[in-house]
C-alpha cells in the first residue's frame, strides 16, 4: 500500500504561540504521528520555532518563496533563507491575491527544483471557469510550465479546485480521478512519455475528518494539501488517525 502523505498548509492562521502550541500538543501523541508522511507548512515567520519545538521526523516545508534567490525585494523569503523540504508554489491564493501569473510561477518552480526543495505546484479551476467548460484549458495552461527539461525531478502536483478551497464543498471520487487522470496525460505529453513515478499527484480544497475517508478511496491520490482543518490540532489529529499506515 502507498504511504498517503498528508501536507498541512497553515496559511496564516497561526501566530508563532499558536504554531508552538499545536507542536506540543502533537508531541505528546507522536505515536500517532511518527513512520508518516506529514509536511508541515506554517508562516515563514514561525518555521524556526517550530522546528525547534518539534520533536519527530516530521518534515517542513515553505507556503511560498521569492522568484529571485537573493537581493533588493523587500518583505520577501528567499529559498536559500531557511532549510526546508518543500515548498508550495502557485498556489490560487497567490494567484488571485497576488496575481502571481505562471511567469513567477515558473520561475518559483526552478528556484525551487535548482535548489533540491520539492515543489507543490497547484493548479484548479475557478467555479466560472468549470461552468463553462474550462477546467481542462485551464489546467493545461497552468501545467504548461512544466516541461522535458524538469524530467526525473522529483515534484507533486496538488490539484486544488479553488471553488472547492474553503467552501466545503468537496467534488465527487468521480470528478477528482477524472481530473487526476487528465493532469497525468498531459504530464505525459509535457514530459514526452517520460514515467512520471517522480511526480506525486494530491487533492486539496476543503479536506476535513468527515471526508477524508472517502477521499481516500480515490485510487490516483498520493496525498492531500490540507488548509484550515489542518491548522487546528484536533481536526488535523482526526484526519491523521484515518489514514492507515
Ligand atoms: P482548505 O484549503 O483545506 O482550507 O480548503 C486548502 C488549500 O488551500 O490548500
Amino acid at each position: 500500500m502507498k504511504k498517503i502523505t498528508i501536507a498541512a498548509n497553515w496559511k496564516m492562521y497561526l501566530d508563532e504561540s499558536g504554531s508552538i502550541d499545536f507542536i506540543e500538543k502533537l508531541n505528546a501523541e507522536s505515536d500517532l504521528f511518527s513512520n508518516r508522511d506529514i509536511i508541515l507548512f506554517p508562516s515563514h515567520a514561525c518555521i524556526r520555532s517550530v522546528k525547534n519545538h518539534l520533536k519527530s521526523d516530521i518534515k517542513i516545508g515553505m507556503q511560498d518563496c521569492d522568484m529571485h534567490e537573493q537581493g533588493a525585494y523587500t518583505g520577501s523569503t528567499s529559498i536559500k533563507a531557511i532549510d526546508v523540504a518543500s515548498c508550495i508554489v502557485g498556489h490560487s491564493e497567490r494567484r488571485a491575491i497576488y496575481k502571481e501569473n505562471n511567469d513567477i510561477i515558473s520561475e518559483k518552480l526552478q528556484r525551487t527544483l535548482s535548489s533540491d526543495i520539492e515543489p507543490i505546484l497547484c493548479v484548479g479551476e475557478t467555479l466560472e471557469q468549470k461552468n463553462n467548460q474550462l477546467t481542462e484549458t485551464v489546467l493545461d495552461d497552468q501545467l504548461s510550465i512544466l516541461s522535458n527539461k524538469l524530467s526525473g525531478k522529483q515534484l507533486t502536483i496538488a490539484y486544488e479546485p479553488v471553488w472547492a478551497i474553503g467552501s466545503g464543498d468537496v467534488p465527487s471520487n468521480e470528478y477528482i480521478s477524472e481530473m487526476l487522470s487528465y493532469i497525468k496525460s498531459r504530464l505525459k505529453s509535457l514530459y514526452s512519455g517520460a514515467d512520471l513515478d517522480n511526480i506525486k499527484l494530491f487533492y486539496g480544497g476543503s479536506v476535513d475528518a468527515s471526508n477524508i475517508n472517502e477521499l481516500l478511496n480515490v485510487e490516483l491520490i498520493d496525498g492531500f494539501l490540507i488548509g484550515s482543518a489542518s491548522a487546528n490540532f484536533e481536526k488535523f489529529r482526526d484526519i491523521v488517525k484515518q489514514i492507515k499506515l
